[in-house]
């Protein structure tokens, strides 16, 4: 038997003042994405914001449906708006903010499932980590160096591949 262990590095910022200018500014396109959230059942309101090669930015929200599962979380509708307009560029950075249904929102979250497994072959087409900047409205911020990082054994095209 052997063991081993994972370890993702996280940054943690105290808060949005001590970004960079850079990720601070995408953070921002995120939270005003929230807005444009459509998020009648949940009301929890999801902003993202892509960065890409190109140094773009493009913003989404998360796009729900009386019929539940077809709703679309804000990281899939920002990723899939990316790459449909400017297909072949890559993504560098995705930040991620939310506002809860009293309006709180004081800490960070990080993609769902689904949205680990999108990121990670994003990642895998363009041979390019993609930078995650996790934070609310206020309270710290996480910075992860690749989306990856946050699905390790990932299932991949790999996989599928016949030896
Ligand atoms: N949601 C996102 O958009 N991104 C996440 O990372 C987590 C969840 C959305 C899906 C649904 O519209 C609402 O938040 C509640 O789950």
């Amino acid at each position: 038997m052997k063991q081993t262990s994972i370890n993702i590095p996280v940054q943690i910022f105290s808060d949005f003042k001590s970004l960079e200018p850079a990720d601070a500014q995408l953070l921002e396109a995120a939270r005003k994405a929230t807005g444009d959230a459509y998020a009648p059942y949940s009301n929890f309101r999801v902003g993202a914001a892509v960065r890409l090669g190109n140094r773009q930015i493009l913003t989404g929200s998360n796009q729900e449906n009386a019929s539940f599962p077809a709703g679309i979380c804000a990281e899939r509708v920002t990723l899939s708006a990316a790459s449909a307009a400017f297909p072949g560029i890559a993504i560098t950075d995705l930040a991620l903010t939310y506002i809860n249904e009293s309006g709180s929102s004081n800490h960070p979250i990080s993609p769902c499932g689904i949205c680990r497994q999108t990121l990670t072959e994003y990642e895998q087409r363009f041979g390019q980590p993609i930078r995650l900047i996790l934070g609310g409205i206020s309270g710290e911020i996480y910075i992860i160096n690749r989306a990856t990082d946050l699905l390790p054994f990932a299932f991949s095209s790999q996989e599928l591949k016949l030896d």
